[in-house]
């Protein structure tokens, strides 16, 4: 099976005319690395920002420009270049192109081909900021989200002609991820999603402190598959070196008590939680004003730990708990510790795995332990692992006013 996580999608990359442009090399760079193929058609004015050559060569196919381009067999590209299309791309849309979209004309290949089309139509802004908030414009956007356009930004902050604001076309990279989100059903629609993921770290001293192997990689990419699944979702993290998934709201903590404050303060607000996080099982007592020093003839140093509170347990506990799922990094038998974890921790649903075959990588194979039995899954890519696990939960999870599909 292609894992790829756009494989078998093909799309329609349409360029106008913009200095973003130079966004849409990167761009189809990563939609192709993912897997899609991409059909790139271009406007003339898109023509004076990148050349059809370089979008040929990123692309691996010919570049159309033309409504009266020859290479089509029936001479029919409008209709031809998007039927086997999953979706149509306008990356970056400008303010004219957006007008025209809007009233429907079509007066050159790329528009005739989006008002042929019979798939959906993403776009993606890239102006001026004075023109993005042009009430024109603003109408005419407005009156493409009425009519089922899907708007991917803008972003805001520094222009190329210098002023600040409103406009930005988002980064490939952002781009990116609003596409492969569009193209996931929204079974989380409507649901408050919370996940602790990563380790914690208890200080020591200003300097040392106790910390484990976890990476927050399975953390983020639940995060990443729960927002594309339509979540709104809250990432608390403890130290690492990942990127806030797109569309998601993180906050940063180092120790447990700190994650337990935020978990907290966050759980009333709160559908469905999920405790990822490789939480400290105890911190010191008290921890040392200043650096321990090593002084020669001096006993080494000793320290008394004291528990630190169990987040997913208490959580759990709570009169009206959010549905909780926890995780589990056992070191062996994992058939008997899974189960008894999630007995001990009062939660429906555990999800257990070696964490010595996990940590750091980028794969992951787990167990499912629920009241009824568990069901194992087969190794998987996190990413890939993650939008699956989003979906059992998603399947587990009681919705608001009802049942779980499941019961
Ligand atoms: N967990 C938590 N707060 C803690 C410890 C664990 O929320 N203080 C959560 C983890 O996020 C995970 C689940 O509980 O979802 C199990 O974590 P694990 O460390 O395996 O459990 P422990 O209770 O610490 O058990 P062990 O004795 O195996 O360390």
């Amino acid at each position: 099976m292609d894992t790829a996580e756009l494989a078998g999608k093909h799309l329609v990359l349409g360029l106008t005319g913009g200095i973003a442009c130079y966004k849409i090399a990167e761009l189809t760079r990563l939609l192709t690395k993912a897997g899609a193929t991409v059909q790139i058609v271009m406007t003339d004015a898109a023509t004076q920002f990148i050349t059809p050559v370089t979008m040929q060569a990123l692309s691996g196919r010919p570049v159309y420009t033309s409504q009266w381009d020859a290479r089509i067999a029936n001479n029919m590209p409008h209709i031809d270049l998007s039927r086997e299309a999953d979706a149509i791309v306008i990356a970056p849309a400008s303010t004219d192109f957006l007008a025209k979209l809007a009233h429907g004309r079509c007066d050159d290949l790329l528009s005739t081909l989006c008002i042929a089309r019979d798939c959906p139509l993403l776009v993606v802004p890239a102006m001026n900021r004075q023109m993005w908030q042009n009430s024109a414009t603003q109408r005419n956007v407005a009156q493409l989200r009425g009519d089922g356009v899907e708007v991917l930004g803008p972003d805001s902050g520094a222009q190329a002609c210098g002023e600040v604001g409103d406009g930005r076309m988002l980064e490939p990279s952002a781009t990116f991820e609003a596409i492969c989100a569009f193209f996931q059903p929204k079974i989380l629609r409507g649901r408050r999603v919370l996940i602790t993921a990563g380790p914690t770290f208890e200080p020591l001293d200003p300097v040392r402190g106790i910390t484990n192997r976890s990476s927050g990689k399975m953390g983020f990419s639940l995060a990443r598959a729960a927002a594309q699944a339509g979540g709104d979702v809250h990432l608390i993290a403890g130290p690492v070196a990942l990127e806030t998934p797109w569309g998601v709201y993180r906050e940063d903590v180092q120790t447990a008590r700190q994650m337990y404050d935020a978990v907290m303060h966050a759980t009333p607000d709160t559908d469905i939680f999920i405790a990822v996080a490789a939480v400290a099982d105890w911190r010191v007592d008290h921890v040392s004003e200043h650096k321990i020093k090593k002084t020669a003839g001096q006993p080494l140093p000793s320290f008394n730990f004291v528990e630190n509170p169990d987040i997913l347990a208490s959580v759990a506990k709570l009169p009206n708990p959010p549905y909780c799922v926890g995780f589990a990094a056992e070191s062996g038998d994992l058939d008997v510790h899974g189960e008894d974890k999630r007995v001990r921790k009062n939660v429906p649903l555990l999800i257990g795995n070696l964490g010595p075959l996990t940590f750091g990588r980028d794969d992951n194979e787990v167990v499912l332990f629920e009241a009824s039995g568990k069901t194992r899954l087969p190794r998987a890519d996190k990413k890939l692992l993650a939008r699956t696990l989003i979906g059992e939960i998603a399947k587990r999870a009681p919705r608001v006013g009802g049942d779980s599909l499941l019961s």
